[in-house]
């Protein structure tokens, strides 16, 4: 399916800008990239075959390049937190950058009501999708639709240039609490040597704890390690020393940055809670490391 919104909807908003992701005192997460594009989308294409959230296939305008993309966008009426969900997407997309991850790159993405309205005359039939719909008029979270991307098959086993960018898979989802990369379902894709992650929406799990652990960097007790994609695969992999170093050098200015660029329509309730429990994990990143590679001896 494809719908085409009629007018160029894009006139009607205000300047749409990329936001440099120049860090005070750091050099940019990679060469040339710019943090956080906000665009509109224009044209729906399809649901996808496989999320639990009916995120669905977007062609956009804005941001950084001229031209339309194409995003998978992660619809706030498909997600159980609904916009706390995204705000939780887009957190873990810039920090996953920060740490040298291969994240689809995020964007803002706007659905009028124009699109929707049409989107919803052709979903009659669907009461589900439409309601997803419906409750999605305004701002989602967008990543960059990556092409010729192979879903990790169910145990598959790592070998070679893949190992270190598994165990900063691993390292990651247990820096930020992620249960939602497991053997039957690993939200993530190979291209070539390189690990693509996806679909954090689930992280910072610590969020909904009545009562946190307030030693977080000991991994222990994390059931869901167990469970993890590459907690098998991992045996004698060294911790990637610059994840270590960057882990450490994770500053309280770098996480107000991250913060500042969630929109404040999403809600700013979860945040200064990510970002503590980031400083805690910061100031123990060595005891954090051994305990990652203790999880996997
Ligand atoms: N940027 C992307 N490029 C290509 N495919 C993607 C991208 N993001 C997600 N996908 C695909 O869409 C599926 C659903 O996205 P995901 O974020 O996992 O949603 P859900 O929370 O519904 O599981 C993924 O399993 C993956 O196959
Ligand atoms: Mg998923």
């Amino acid at each position: 399916m494809q719908i085409l919104i009629g007018r160029l909807s894009v006139l009607r908003l205000s300047p749409v800008s990329g936001v440099s992701c120049c860090l005070p005192g750091e050099s940019r997460f990679k060469a040339g990239a710019t943090l956080i594009d906000h665009v509109i989308a224009t044209t729906f294409h399809r649901f996808m075959g496989n999320g639990r959230t009916s995120p669905a296939i977007f062609s956009c305008v804005g941001g950084e390049s001229e031209g339309t993309k194409e995003y998978v966008v992660k619809l706030r009426g498909g997600l159980e937190l609904g916009a706390r969900g995204l705000a939780l997407e887009l957190y873990a997309s810039m920090l996953g950058s920060y740490f040298g991850m291969s994240c689809p790159r995020p964007a803002v993405v706007l659905i009028e009501e124009d699109l929707a309205t049409l989107i919803l005359g052709q979903l009659d039939r669907d009461s589900q999708k439409a309601r997803v719909i419906q409750r999605s008029i305004g701002w989602n979270f967008g990543s960059q639709f990556l092409v010729n991307l192979t879903a990790w098959p169910i145990d598959k086993s790592v070998t070679g240039p893949l190992q270190q960018a598994a165990m900063r898979v691993f390292a990651f989802d247990a820096l930020i609490q992620n249960p939602d990369r497991q053997f039957a379902n690993p939200n993530l894709g190979s291209r070539g040597d390189d690990l693509f992650i996806y679909d954090h929406e689930s992280a910072f799990s610590f969020l909904l704890d009545i009562l946190p652990s307030p030693t977080p960097w000991k991994l222990g007790t994390e059931g869901y390690l167990e469970r993890h994609v590459f907690a098998r695969a991992l045996k004698q992999v060294a911790f990637p020393s610059d994840f270590l170093k960057r882990l450490g050098n994770l500053t309280a200015e770098m996480t107000r940055f991250f913060t500042e660029h969630i929109p404040t329509e999403w809600g700013s309730g979860d945040l200064a809670k990510i970002d503590s429990h980031l400083a805690l994990m910061s100031s123990h990143a060595a005891e954090f490391a051994e305990e990652v590679t203790g999880r996997l001896a």
